[in-house]
């Protein structure tokens, strides 16, 4: 039974050496075997969000791929809309990218132009933050386009890789 958070975090299970040896892969799919602790999990966002701040979130930005698992029921919760960023190649019509760090070589982020109006309210959302690189990718497409970005939400920060650090909005992360 899910009573608290912590409930929840005693879900996402450690996998040592994956993607690759060395790395301890924090996987938070067996969160979603069980639909009261996924209920949980959204509802302590959709509340951080409601009690934290009071402009209306107009878009809620969720990051491929692991970052849609969130972002979409969030932005229904707050009859917001939701808007996605993928890797390049995805995203038909007319797009504008970002390009940022990954552990070997570069990657590229895309937002479709229209996801996003001037002067809108922004959320950020992904499932973990390690060093930052992909949310900040994130947030100056969302800046590119004219939004706002209220706050990053994290399901998960590596505290140790000072991500948060490369960027210019508040951070909310459940579990550190
Ligand atoms: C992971 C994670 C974050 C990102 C964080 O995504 O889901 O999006 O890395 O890393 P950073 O803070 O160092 O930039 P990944 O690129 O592995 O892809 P996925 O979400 O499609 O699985
Ligand atoms: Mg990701």
């Amino acid at each position: 039974d899910i009573q608290n958070i912590q409930d929840v975090r005693s879900l996402i299970r450690f996998i040592p050496d994956f993607p690759q040896k060395g790395i301890l892969f924090q996987d938070i799919f067996p969160v979603f075997q069980n639909p009261k602790a996924v209920e949980f999990l959204i509802n302590h966002i959709v509340d951080h969000i409601t009690s934290t701040i009071k402009e209306k979130i107009d878009v809620v930005v969720g990051l491929e791929s692991r970052g849609f698992l969130f972002a979409p029921i969030v932005a229904l919760k707050l009859n917001s809309a939701f808007a996605p960023v993928r890797k390049e190649g995805k995203l038909p019509g007319n797009t504008i990218n970002a390009e940022y760090k990954k552990e070997y070589g570069v990657d590229t982020f895309e937002m479709q132009e229209d996801a996003i109006k001037q002067n809108q309210n922004i959320i950020i959302i992904d499932d973990l933050i390690a060093t930052g690189g992909t949310a900040d990718a994130a947030g100056r497409l969302v800046k590119k386009l004219g939004g706002k970005v209220l706050e990053y939400i994290f399901v998960i920060e590596l505290t140790e890789l000072e991500g948060c650090k490369k960027l210019d909005a508040p951070v909310f992360s459940i579990f550190k």
